[in-house]
């Protein structure tokens, strides 16, 4: 049984929906690193009550060095002790986070975080740079991607599911710009690890793909 999973890929594809129900199935622990960038483009927000345009790096690297990020068993986010687990998947700090991403400082302290997380094993982390950086040695890496429409319109009724107003276009087009700006970045850039298992889910229910992900971890 392969005991530590990495999976990563780009927004949307599917990454913590089929992590989450894979870690139930095994009886893992999930490790969602996007929650953790989401919570310090929060506190970035909260502290310095400014727009994401106007972060410059130096604030980032400010808000950050004295940050304290939490995920518990049932993968709620604590941010310095307070639970945001809904506060940062609003579409403001979707944004914030492709950006605070982008920092090495931010990225070298999670990362950190990150592997010290999976160091008890039975582990299934998803990210963007997790088969590539942050667990170049998982047992298992899947890359889990889909077309940019299908991944707009999982995100589309996700947030309408949620009590969130949502708009089609505009959600495809900040998807197409995250995936740029994620993809672009100098610093640990999403990106399949030449030994991970390209799966696209355009056409496959959640279930196909929790199945295939069960199959290659007891392979
Ligand atoms: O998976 P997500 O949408 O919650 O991630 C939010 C942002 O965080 C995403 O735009 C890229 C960044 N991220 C990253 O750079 N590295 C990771 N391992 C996870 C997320």
């Amino acid at each position: 049984m392969k005991k530590i999973i990495a999976v990563d890929g780009p927004a949307g594809a599917g990454k913590s929906t089929v992590s989450k129900i894979v870690a139930a199935r095994l009886g893992y622990t999930y490790i969602d690193t996007g929650a953790m960038y989401r919570a310090v483009a929060l506190k970035c927000n909260e502290e310095l009550g400014i727009r994401n345009e106007e972060l410059t790096e130096e604030l980032i690297v400010k808000v950050a060095s004295d940050i304290d990020i939490r995920l518990d068993e049932a993968a709620r986010v604590f941010l310095d002790g307070r639970e945001v687990t809904k506060e940062i998947r609003t579409p403001e700090v979707s944004r914030g986070a492709s950006d605070v991403a982008k920092v090495g400082f931010v990225r070298k302290k999670l990362t950190e975080l990150q592997r010290a997380m999976a160091a008890q094993g039975s582990v299934i982390m998803d990210g963007r740079d997790i088969g590539t950086q942050v667990l170049p040695n998982a047992d298992l890496k899947i890359f889990l991607t889909a077309s940019v429409e299908e991944r707009a319109r999982r995100r589309f009724e996700e947030l309408k599911s949620k009590g969130f107003a949502a708009d089609f276009a505009q959600i495809q087009k900040e998807i197409s710009l995250r995936d740029k700006q994620d993809s672009e970045r100098e610093i640990a850039p999403l990106a399949k690890a030449e030994d991970a298992v390209l799966l696209d889910t355009t056409h496959l229910t959640i279930e196909q793909v929790v199945e295939e992900i069960l199959r290659l971890a007891q392979a």
